[in-house]
């Protein structure tokens, strides 16, 4: 998704500009570009490619305390310097940057003079037409510009003829201001602002800011004054150095140990062997009325979920479903009172889960939100929610929050379980097995080497399938998701039980199959399934829980064996994920992958 960067204040804007648009790069982008009122006038500097494209072309520093900057993902018009933002209008007395869709864009344009002459493909120029339509003050300017607009948007704007003040405005699309001495900035990903402050706030949708080096001040659409204090958010920029690691990535694998810690911190009760979630906003007499629940999450979030549905409907014995959230609005799914909705999100802007979101309160429902994005729109549109205090994440692959969804999915189900059916001595049992998570993690980390090579043996394979049985299944489906999103190697999750209906036809010397073996009561049909693959020449790696025997089958049938710590159901999927996402990491690094920023991919997907 785009990304905006804005600032005013006592400093040269150039380089905290190109410092945010770094920060920016790896949401994935494909042209940058910036402007700076310089000496009463707007320069502008716009470049199709990476960040140091635009670097060269700004050989002659741009003076000036005030400024917008942009890193563009191509929905309207390919990556060219002209369709890159800012865009201005033809007397160059605005510049602006925008991350959204304008769906009535052709509308807009009608309304204005047919001799405007537009020198670019996208939609966004258009409001910089219509701005150097309008008579009035810059934020009224605005104001009415987007009151217009039918679509999403994350603005800011500059004029020239308001040197130091810049306007942004938010619908759809995120915009979080930080707070300064003497200056403020604005951007749509903390990742831009840690740097320089630690004290932000969020728009809403709806919401316009003035912002000047004094401060800012925040305006409704009906030009009301939405009263919004800054938070403070702590070690923010610890979480965006990469810390001496080759990749954002690598870090946040190898960081999980501390950040499940960070999740289970205070929420794990040894006296009622329970799990402690102060965030829910539900009374215990409101967890032994739900009657079902619904998880909704895209992507890796997804997978997620539904291990998480494993989780809380073995502890609690509801019934519970997970499915992606872009496609539940579109079902006009049936809204059911006692019926728990959960929305599950990283970022906490993933639009279509946001969707999901308001169509669930829309008709009724109560919806918590497990998010990582503390303050995002996510977190401040649901009833309730867990946050899973791992940690801004970088990297686009996700992998300390996925592990972190799995923990406080792990949390939810001990806490509905032991409301119902779950006795105290098998709760006892679940928390220590989430006691001993973080050590399990780091036995798992240990394993790298060998991790290492079998990435490595199998790296120019052309396709891998992941398989596994129930449990086994969502895990199975992260691992491919893992392999497929850093590496490019195509790869499938199936049910393993599904294989000799079909996808087996595809198994030959060339597929490795991961089969993924939980110690549990369907462990023999899962080295069944390694022999069905095996029988047709497909090389086996299996990853396993289950401790080595003496004449081990496992070890007889696989091609190379994955053993990790031995876990409890709750905690499995983020042990075995920890091994995946090495598997991936180090077959994406051996084949030379742009590991942090894999290519058409998006950090936060904030469009449908
Ligand atoms: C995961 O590796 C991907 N980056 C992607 O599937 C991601 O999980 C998905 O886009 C959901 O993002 P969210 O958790 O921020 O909502």
């Amino acid at each position: 998704m785009c990304g905006i960067i804005a600032y005013t204040g006592n400093q040269n804007a150039l380089p905290i500009l190109l410092d945010g648009l770094k920060r920016l790069e790896y949401r994935g982008y494909d042209s940058t570009g910036l402007s700076i009122l310089s000496r009463k006038r707007i320069k502008t500097v716009k470049a199709a490619g990476k960040l140091n494209v635009l670097e060269s072309k700004l050989a002659k520093p741009i003076i000036g305390h005030c400024g917008i900057g942009h890193t563009r993902w191509a929905t309207h018009g390919a990556p060219t310097d002209e369709n890159a933002h800012p865009h201005t209008d033809p007397t160059q007395r605005f510049a602006v940057v925008h991350n959204g869709i304008i769906e009535n864009v052709d509308a807009l344009k009608a309304t204005l003079k047919d001799s405007d002459t537009y020198t670019s493909e996208t939609d966004s120029e258009v409001i910089a037409h219509l701005l150097a339509n309008h008579k009035g003050e810059l934020v009224d300017a605005v104001r009415e510009v987007v009151g217009a607009i039918v679509g999403t948007y994350g603005l800011a704007v500059i004029d020239q003829q308001n040197p130091d003040t810049i306007v942004v405005a938010r619908n759809g699309s995120p915009v979080i201001l930080g707070v300064c001495d003497g200056a403020m900035l604005a951007a749509s990903d903390m990742s831009a602002l840690s740097r320089h402050t630690n004290q932000i706030v969020h728009l809403d949708d709806g919401e316009i800011a003035q912002l000047t080096p004094a401060g800012f001040q925040v305006l409704r659409l009906d030009s009301s004054v939405a009263d919004k204090k800054a938070i403070t958010l702590d070690n923010l920029n610890s979480h965006y150095d990469r810390g001496g690691h080759p990749h954002y990535l690598y870090k946040e694998i190898v960081d999980q140990p501390d950040t499940v810690q960070q999740t289970l911190s205070g929420r794990l009760d040894d006296r009622f062997s329970t799990a402690h979630l102060g965030g829910l906003n539900l009374e215990p007499r409101d967890l032994i009325g739900i009657k079902r629940v619904t998880l909704l999450g895209c992507g890796s979030a997804l997978y997620a979920a539904m291990a998480g549905a494993n989780m809380i409907e073995s502890l609690a014995r509801i019934p519970v479903v997970a499915e992606p959230a872009a496609e539940f609005r579109y079902r006009n799914p049936v809204i059911e009172k006692d019926t728990l909705y959960i929305v599950v999100s990283q970022s906490g802007e993933t639009f279509d889960t946001l969707a999901a979101l308001r169509e669930v309160r829309r008709k009724g429902g109560f919806v918590l939100g497990v998010v990582n994005s503390v303050g995002s729109t996510i977190a401040r549109e649901v009833d309730g929610g867990i946050y899973m205090h791992a940690g801004p994440e970088v990297s686009v692959a996700s992998t300390k929050a996925y592990s972190s969804m799995l923990v406080s999915f792990a949390l939810l189900a001990l806490l509905l379980g032991r409301s119902r059916d779950t006795s105290p001595q098998q709760g006892s049992r679940h928390i220590n097995d989430l006691k001993q998570l973080p050590d399990n993690i780091l036995k798992v980390l240990e394993l790298e080497p060998e991790i290492a090579k079998i990435a490595n043996k199998y790296k120019k394979r052309q396709s891998a399938f992941f398989v596994g049985r129930t449990n086994g299944f969502p895990i199975a489906l992260e691992g491919a998701q893992k392999l497929k999103e850093i590496s490019y190697i195509h790869a499938e999750a199936y049910p393993a039980s599904e294989l000799k209906h079909g996808p087996l036809a595809l198994v030959t010397e060339k597929t490795p199959c991961i089969v993924i073996l939980p110690n549990d009561d369907l462990l023999a049909k899962s080295i069944s399934t390694m022999e069905e693959i095996k029988a047709r020449g497909g090389p086996v790696i299996a990853l396993t829980n289950a401790q080595s025997t003496p004449d081990d089958r496992i070890n007889k049938l696989a091609d190379e064996v994955i053993r990790v710590p031995d876990s409890g159901e709750l905690t499995l999927p983020a042990v075995m994920g920890v091994a995946l996402q090495l598997l991936a990491y180090h077959s994406a690094v051996s084949l030379g992958r742009d590991v942090d920023q894999p290519r058409n991919l998006a950090k936060s997907v904030t469009v449908e």
